[in-house]
Formats: C-alpha cells, sequence, structure tokens
C-alpha cells in the first residue's frame, strides 16, 4: 500500500479477525465497535493497582469485566480461565495470557488453565503425543511464571467433566449459529465443531457445582477469540433454567425449560410478584432478587450460570514488523529459545528509528510502531515511569536505536535464563498443583 492510498483512507487493507485467521492492519476501537465490546480504559478507576497491561492499553477492551472488578475489590469468590492450544511452543505472546492469568489468580481468583489439546489435534492435525508433549511445556511455564496453587490446570482431552459439559452445551447450538459465528461451510469436519463446545465448557466449568458453583469468571484472551465468547455468554444464558430480565422496579422471570420450573420457582420466591401467562414479575432489588432466582435453580439441579466476562489485549508484532509467523522463527521468540538466539532476535528487530543516526537526533524514533518498545511495554519493564523515560528519550531524538536495543537484548536474555531455570524448578513441583492429564 502506498503513502496516498493511506492517507485518503480509500484503500485501508481490510482487516479480518476471526478465531483462525487475523489479517491486515487492526483498528481497534473498530473492532470494539463491530464487535459490541466495551472500551476497557472507563473501567481503570476503579481498580485496584491494575496490571501494567491494564494501564498501557494492551488490554483494550472488555465484556462484563465490572463483575470481576465488583468480586476483586469485594474479596469475593471469582474464577479466571484461560485457554492454549499445544500447537506450537509457548512464546511471548502465550506468556502476555498467562501473565494475566496470574495477575487475576494473585488478585484472589481461582485459576483455570486449559491445554486445548483436542484443538490441536482436531484443528492442527497434531498427534496425542505431541500435545502432550508440547502442552507440558505450558504447563511448566505458567507455574515458572508465578501460578500458585489455586488453581487447576488441566488438558481436555483428560477433563471428563468439561467433555460432558461440551456436550451437554452442544444441545443448545444449531448449525445456522455456528456457520453465522465461525463461518463454518460444508467442508468444515464435525470434530472443528465439536471443539467450539469444549472450549465453551472450558469457559463455563469453572461454576460447576463441584468446583463451587456459579461465580464471575473472567476470560482473559486476544480479540481474535471474541466469537468463542459471544457464543459462550449466549450458551451461559440458554443451558439456564432461567431467563431474568430487568423492569422497572424488578425483575421479569420466565423459564426455559418448561412451565413446571416456573411453579416450583413461586414455591420458593421470598418477594413479592404478580403472575402473568408464562412469566412472573418480581418486585425489588434485581441484584437481590437475581442472587436467590440462582439459588433456586441450583437446588432445581440447573446451572444457574453467571456470563462469563472477558478482557482483550492486542495482537503482538513479530520482530521483524508485520505478523508473527511459525513458519518464520525469526519473527517470534518461544519461551524455551536459547538466550542467546533470542538477544540476536531482538537485535535484528524492526524499530521505529529513522534512515540515519543524523536523521533520528533531529526528528526522533517512533515508539508507536517501534517492536523493541513494544517488548518494553509488554514484557520487559514494569515501573511506567521508566517506560515513559524511554519513550520521550526515543521521541526526541536523544536515545538512539543501537543502544536501546542492546539494552532490550540483555533484558530479554535474562529474562529467559531465570525463566528456563523456574521451569526446570517447576517440572520438580508438578505434584504440588493439581493437573488433570
Ligand atoms: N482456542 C484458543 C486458542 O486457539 C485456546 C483455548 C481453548 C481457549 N480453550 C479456551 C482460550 C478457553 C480461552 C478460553 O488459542
Ligand atoms: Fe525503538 Fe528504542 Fe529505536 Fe526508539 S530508540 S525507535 S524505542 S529501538
Amino acid at each position: 500500500m502506498n503513502r496516498e492510498q493511506n492517507t485518503s483512507g480509500a484503500e485501508i487493507s481490510e482487516m479480518k479477525v476471526t478465531p483462525w485467521e487475523v489479517e491486515g492492519v487492526i483498528d481497534y476501537s473498530r473492532l470494539i465497535k463491530e464487535f459490541g465490546m466495551e472500551d476497557f480504559s472507563t473501567l481503570l478507576p476503579f481498580i485496584k493497582d491494575p496490571h501494567p497491561l491494564m494501564r498501557r492499553g494492551v488490554i483494550f477492551g472488555h465484556r462484563d469485566y465490572s463483575r470481576i472488578v465488583d468480586a476483586m475489590n469485594r474479596g469475593e469468590t471469582f474464577a479466571v480461565m484461560s485457554g492454549f492450544m499445544p500447537s506450537g511452543l509457548p512464546h511471548l505472546g502465550h506468556k502476555m495470557t498467562m501473565d494475566e492469568i496470574i495477575w487475576h489468580n494473585s488478585q484472589g481468583g481461582m485459576a483455570f488453565v486449559g491445554i486445548a489439546d483436542m484443538e490441536a489435534y482436531a484443528v492442527r492435525n497434531l498427534s496425542w503425543e505431541k500435545t502432550k508433549k508440547i502442552g507440558l511445556e505450558y504447563v511448566k511455564a505458567i507455574i515458572a511464571l508465578g501460578l500458585n496453587e489455586n488453581s487447576l490446570i488441566y488438558f481436555q482431552s483428560a477433563h471428563t467433566a468439561v467433555k460432558d459439559l461440551a456436550f451437554e452445551l452442544g444441545i443448545e447450538v444449531n448449525w445456522s449459529e455456528l456457520k453465522a459465528i465461525y463461518g463454518f461451510n460444508s467442508e468444515t469436519t464435525l470434530s472443528k465443531m465439536i471443539v467450539t463446545a469444549v472450549q465453551a465448557a472450558d469457559i463455563l466449568h469453572p461454576q460447576l457445582k463441584e468446583y463451587g458453583g456459579p461465580k464471575p469468571t473472567v476470560v482473559p484472551v486476544g480479540a481474535d477469540q471474541d466469537p468463542h465468547l459471544r457464543l459462550t455468554r449466549d450458551l451461559a444464558a440458554r443451558a439456564n433454567i432461567f431467563a431474568l430480565e430487568r423492569i422497572d422496579g424488578g425483575a421479569r422471570l420466565r423459564s426455559r425449560k418448561g412451565e413446571e420450573y416456573l411453579n416450583r420457582a413461586r414455591e420458593h420466591l421470598e418477594f413479592e410478584f404478580v403472575e402473568y401467562e408464562g412469566h412472573l414479575d418480581i418486585k425489588g432489588d434485581y441484584g437481590e432478587i437475581e442472587k436467590e432466582i440462582r439459588e433456586i435453580e441450583l437446588e432445581l439441579g440447573g446451572f444457574a450460570f453467571i456470563p462469563p466476562a472477558s478482557t482483550y489485549h492486542k495482537f503482538i508484532t513479530g520482530l521483524t514488523g508485520g505478523k508473527m509467523s511459525s513458519s518464520k522463527p525469526e519473527s517470534f521468540i518461544s519461551l524455551l529459545e536459547r538466550p542467546e538466539e533470542a538477544r540476536n532476535k531482538v537485535m535484528k528487530a524492526f524499530t521505529g528509528g529513522r534512515a540515519t543516526a543524523e536523521e533520528q537526533r533531529k526528528l526522533g524514533g517512533q515508539p508507536e510502531i517501534c517492536v523493541v518498545f513494544e517488548l518494553y511495554t509488554i514484557h520487559l519493564i514494569q515501573d511506567d515511569e521508566e517506560l515513559r523515560e524511554i519513550e520521550s528519550a526515543c521521541r526526541e531524538g536523544r536515545l538512539l536505536c543501537g543502544k536501546c536495543k542492546a539494552r532490550a537484548a540483555e533484558m530479554m536474555k535474562n529474562f529467559l535464563e531465570e525463566l528456563h531455570e523456574k521451569m526446570h524448578e517447576a517440572e520438580a513441583r508438578l505434584d504440588m498443583y493439581n493437573i488433570l492429564m
């Protein structure tokens, strides 16, 4: 694309974001609008000590995250859940999700970490042996990065409750819906469809009775996973017995599973209500009513799922600029990378520097397009003040790329050396964790 086209705005390359494909230049505010996500920044003031990825706008969108903020601020039970497809070695992109899980885990959330071996097997054609071997590297990595024992790590194929729930949720999904959400067609295999139900079950199973019942759950993911969340949030509602809707002065209650449940609810209700054909209008505080209906549903053997919340982080840039690609080893750093090799990759990374040192002193660099600055922002620098100093030194032409890169490269090397040591330790401590494999 040349410059004229770019500035005229006429031919901006089409952006495409699906769980299996991400293409084009991503416009995040457009993504928020088109997907119907919410802007994350408006929640920031309510979060005590937010994660750097939150403060720095890397986490840019969410659904329903205020449920999680409330739970954290009130010290109530909540869960954090995300999954990793073990089709390739864990890399810095996965580390971002791991950091998000670990942060919520350290805020008191019970963490559920799914290794999506069924997905890798069905969609990427990997053997079970391979998915097991690669999956274990994810397990060691997330433990090494700081996951605590208030967690469950599992391989999808080993988790009966998840597979059973997937089957159950499948009852609520039909073909036209799958087609509309995922763009499936007549070539799509049944197992690839099943995998979408398994992912929905991954996300909802922390709310099963055996894990303490309904609870706010947050799913930190890349924006490409949003279709799964839209489907899962719908399924959470559809799998429940009761549907509740806000009305003036209270809530309207319907049953999705037959009239007899409404009768049972009527017997249990402690609130005042008016009876209509097919629904009850209940008077009172919506939140209180919701809580009571959930209790009644659980007594009646229903799920009473709370729709899962989610946070969305930006896509990371490949080291060489453009997309990260598993077929281009120089475009990403694996968490198992030899530290020396990682250092070399950073030294060759795409920057926002100018053609000559002289020009850069005059015009300054462009951190907003610089992959090295992205590494600092997402992985290497915790202190905001320090990051701001790099940014202004770069913009003002006081800092040149050679020196700046060398520093990032050194930090990356040290980080990996330390991580490998911790992964090695993690291997010896695996039995202290709850792992289903
Ligand atoms: N589909 C996700 C990926 O390709 C992995 C995944 C499986 C997942 N189950 C999940 C992500 C549940 C979030 C929640 O990376
Ligand atoms: Fe990037 Fe650093 Fe160069 Fe600025 S000075 S463009 S942050 S490498």
